[in-house]
């Protein structure tokens, strides 16, 4: 039987790895990838395209089997609604659930209703008592969320009154209204889980990394670097979070008309007694935890995306290797500010069967490879141990040569 076509929109290093993935799979013939990046180029056809209506269009012509959206942005404007219209299945929500990311308040709405565990919040906007909502939250930090897609700079979690105070006005100002959330103490774990009409599959659980230095110091990032699987998340945790997180949010979602199609994302916090909390949804693969759960994933990616695109998953069995994986972010001078893009990079080391370059910023020019972005590579390693992980992706990383470019030295430190 041939293989299918699929497209993967995107261009990051989780859209990479989600090449990298679904190149390993036997049901799989060929990759288009829109942008896509250096890396997806060695395995895809790249195409310059990332508004919905080109991509719609795009994946029409190729005559697509399926379409596996990486970022969340296309999922908000509609991209899988688009493609349903034209029969094209699409792994991604469509974008009224998408709005679990898309909106913070609507995902607390949508917790409430169906008693998942979260922290408790106010909605602040020009009516409110702002003095007396931050007296209510004065035992922690405050946690002050901006109701927005904001590329991970919606959050500001400060002990500081009057920068509290300041974030708060500045996002009534121009958001009409934000949320400030009592604050959850614990370890945070992401959850990834693959879900459609017919079930779901909770993928390894993983950490990732957000600051910027080494001891988790310095601004917030993308992600500096993730590991899998997480061991916070015990066996106990793990019942816990399906009883009271997953069976009830996959309920939900999948009894819509149109069910939830995809990958949730849960960024859960997980207190002293093991009980998890939803600190956010996200309607995606994390990135950089999408570069180390998916080599976890032991069954055919292109049969276990392809089925939740169809309402299909629960006819599979989906199994997972029994390794540790490990990724390292390489990223450019004064990355998570504005970078210069355009910069050789030299010394890019081979993979093998359980190391291997993921690239994200990168670009090839007149054969030449250049950095094209603030994240611009990360390193993983595949180990029956992390430790064993760990090395080798620090082997490779080690290796390779951007000018200004920094990475952390600590990646897995709570488990290493
Ligand atoms: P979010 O974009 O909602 O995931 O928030 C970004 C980061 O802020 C999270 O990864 C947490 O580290 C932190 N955070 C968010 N909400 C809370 C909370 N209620 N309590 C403690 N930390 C939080
Ligand atoms: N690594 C966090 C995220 O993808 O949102």
């Amino acid at each position: 039987m041939a293989g299918m076509t699929v497209l993967v929109v995107g261009g990051g290093g989780r859209e990479h790895a989600l090449c990298l993935g679904l190149a390993k799979s036997q049901s799989i013939s060929e990759i288009h990838c829109a942008p896509g990046n250096a890396g997806t180029a060695e395995i895809a056809t790249n195409h310059s395209f990332s508004q919905v209506s080109d991509l719609v269009h795009l994946a029409f012509q190729l005559q697509v089997d399926f379409v596996v959206a990486g970022p969340e942005a296309p999922l908000c404007d509609g991209l899988s609604d688009k493609l349903a219209k034209m029969d094209i299945p699409c792994f991604g929500p469509v974008a009224a659930l998408a709005r679990l990311e898309g909106s913070k308040l609507h995902a607390k709405q949508v917790m409430k209703e169906n008693g998942v565990p979260t922290a408790d919040f106010h909605v602040l906007d020009r009516n409110s008592d702002v003095d007396a909502a931050l007296n209510e939250f004065s035992d922690n930090p405050w946690v002050i969320k901006r109701d927005v897609l904001a590329g991970g700079k919606g959050v500001v979690v400060t002990t500081d009154r009057d920068e509290a105070k300041e974030f708060i006005t500045d996002s009534i100002r121009t958001d009409g209204k934000v949320l400030l959330e009592a604050f959850l103490p614990g370890e945070e774990a992401s959850m990834l889980v693959v879900m459609d009409g017919s079930g779901y599959v909770c993928l390894p659980a993983s950490q990732d990394h957000k600051r910027e230095f080494e001891g988790d110091k310095g601004r917030n990032t993308g992600g500096m670097g993730a590991y899998a699987p997480a061991p916070v998340y015990t066996d106990s945790v793990k019942e816990k979070t399906v009883n009271r997180i997953v069976e009830p949010m996959h309920k939900a979602l999948s009894s819509r008309r149109i069910p939830y199609r995809g990958v949730l994302y849960i960024g859960l916090m997980i207190d002293g007694n093991g009980d998890p909390y939803v600190v956010e949804f996200n309607v995606r693969f994390g990135d950089p935890e999408c570069q180390i759960t998916i080599p976890l994933v032991a069954t055919d990616l292109g049969n276990v995306l392809h089925a939740a695109s169809v309402d299909k998953l629960s006819t599979l069995n989906v199994q997972f290797h029994d390794k540790h994986a490990m990724t390292v972010v390489l990223a450019a001078e004064n990355y998570p500010g504005p970078v210069e893009k355009g910069r050789e990079i030299r010394n890019l080391p081979d993979s093998s069967e359980d190391s291997w370059v993921n690239h994200a910023g990168t670009k090839m020019e007149e054969g030449v490879l250049l950095s094209n972005g603030g994240r611009v590579l990360s390193c993983t390693g595949i180990g029956n141990d992390l430790q064993e992980a760990s090395t080798k992706a620090y082997s490779l990383i080690d290796q390779i040569e951007l000018a200004g470019s920094h990475y952390r030295r600590d990646i897995g430190h709570r488990a290493l």
